[in-house]
């Protein structure tokens, strides 16, 4: 089985002849969708309800282990911090750093897995980053995501912190997410794309692109996860 965990956007995607499925695990209750080889997890539920920082980030991922999911695509709706990475862009995240905080981030707290210190230098998968920039020429790489606690967006100050630090673009989703992912030892390719430059940056003021070009790029990164999928 494979997977595609998608944020804002899975509402105006629609799944079209996926079947609606739940699930439950130690850690809760997930929504999926179904369809052949593959599953899409709508990571803030369907309807966009739940913030990012109530996501129950544990039964979701570990949903991809119940499922026998080997290899996950997940996709994220960032503001962009440099010009490696601008609004209606997408690209590859090849790093992450957290800046999140009271959210639990691992399986590996001695409850129903050991204590243990699991490696994080090498969380994405190489083959399927290889598959993806084989498939697609716009795609952009090796970028840097920094994860902030939400649900509000960031101060000015906050982002001139990231752009000092060399962070590419901002999101409140992906560090909780791709850490549990690495632990489940599950292939993951973070695919984001940007919605707005972030804070501070814009002359105008923050400014989103709008929802029908949020649609499309969302659309034609969904329409690459899946082909990824299957070529890999
Ligand atoms: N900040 C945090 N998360 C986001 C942003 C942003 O500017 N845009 C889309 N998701």
């Amino acid at each position: 089985m494979n997977a595609i965990i998608l944020g804002t956007g899975a509402d105006e995607l629609g799944f079209n002849g996926y079947e609606k499925k739940l699930g439950s695990n130690h850690y809760g209750e997930y929504e999926y969708y179904q369809k052949d080889g593959i599953v899409i997890i709508p990571r803030h539920k369907m309807g966009h309800s739940v913030a990012p920082h109530l996501i129950n980030y544990r039964a979701n991922i570990h949903a991809l282990k119940d499922l026998e999911v080997k290899n996950v695509v997940s996709i994220y709706a960032v503001g962009s911090i440099s010009n490696k990475l601008l609004p209606s862009e997408f690209g590859i995240i090849s790093d992450h750093v957290d800046f999140t905080h009271s959210r639990i981030n691992t399986l590996f707290d001695g409850t129903f897995y050991p204590l243990d210190h699991v490696n994080a230098e090498n969380q994405f998968s190489e083959k399927l980053k290889s598959c993806a920039l084989a498939l697609n020429k716009e795609i952009k790489r090796d970028l840097i995501y920094v994860t902030t606690q939400g649900p509000r967006l960031e101060t000015k100050a906050e982002i001139r912190m990231f752009n000092s630090l060399g962070f590419d673009c901002v999101g409140m989703t992906l560090s909780t997410e791709a850490d549990l992912i690495n632990e489940l030892e599950i292939n993951n390719l973070a695919i984001a794309y940007s919605i707005n430059m972030a804070a501070g940056l814009a002359r105008s003021g923050l400014e989103f692109i709008g929802k029908e070009k949020e649609l499309s790029v969302a659309k034609k990164v969904f329409e690459l996860a899946l082909e990824v999928l299957n070529n890999v």
